[in-house]
């Protein structure tokens, strides 16, 4: 990333490769339904971690780990790469009533790793303006501990979170 002529040759060939990728997380990262993640302004780590995961069974998704076996490690860096460097949008909350809520329950329990406005930090993810609906199935995914293979600290995290929690906290993050 801190070399310009490699990160813009990486830039040109990921745009080239997303254009399957952009019909569900849209062609500038900003997705296209609820229940598929943003990955506009992720840190291209954390992109690449993903890939490598949904690759070898760690995380699973059917589509998603079907692409992530084709994609060669150039792609996967290209890819990311292009990504991280879109801007994420922020969404109208479907549930403004709790957004007040979630920001104090964010504040207390989360920042510390995702960033104060939740604008993520290497292999932490960026949680600002992702659907409101993606961030309960992922929360919800840890809670169940599914995959439970994943040794991931969002497991202890979310094990405490109720139904409740877990509606505040994506009211709130989706309109970051
Ligand atoms: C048919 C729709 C679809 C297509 C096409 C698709 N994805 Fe996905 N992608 C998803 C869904 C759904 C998830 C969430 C899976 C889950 O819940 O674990 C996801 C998750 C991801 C994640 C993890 C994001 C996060 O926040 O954890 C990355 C990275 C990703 N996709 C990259 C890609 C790339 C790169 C391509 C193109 C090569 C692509 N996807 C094509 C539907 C799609
Ligand atoms: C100790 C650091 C830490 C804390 C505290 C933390 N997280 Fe996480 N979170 C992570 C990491 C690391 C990941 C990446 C997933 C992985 O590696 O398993 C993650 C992933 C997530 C994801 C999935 C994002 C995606 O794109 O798929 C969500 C949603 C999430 N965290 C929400 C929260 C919420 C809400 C809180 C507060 C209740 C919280 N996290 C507190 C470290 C943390």
């Amino acid at each position: 990333m801190a070399d310009d002529a490699r990160r813009d040759a990486a830039y040109a060939a990921g745009q080239e490769r997303i254009l399957f990728c952009g019909s569900c997380h849209g062609k500038d990262g900003n997705s296209k339904r609820d229940y598929i993640p943003n990955l506009a302004g992720q840190h291209p780590l954390y992109l690449f971690e993903q890939f490598e995961k949904f690759g070898n069974g760690q995380r699973e998704d059917y589509v998603m780990s079907n692409l992530a076996k084709v994609l060669t490690v150039e792609d996967r860096i290209n890819i990311a790469v292009y990504y991280s460097q879109q801007e994420a949008n922020p969404r109208t909350s479907p549930a403004p009533a709790l957004v007040d809520a979630g920001r104090a329950k964010f504040q207390a329990k989360c920042a510390a790793c995702h960033g104060q406005n939740a604008e993520g930090f290497r292999n932490m993810p960026r949680l600002a303006g992702q659907p409101a609906e993606y961030i309960k199935i992922a929360l919800k995914r840890f809670k169940d501990m599914d995959p439970a293979v994943q040794s991931s600290p969002m497991i202890g995290i979310a094990a405490p979170l109720t139904a409740g929690d877990i509606e505040e906290l994506a009211a709130f993050l989706t309109t970051l």
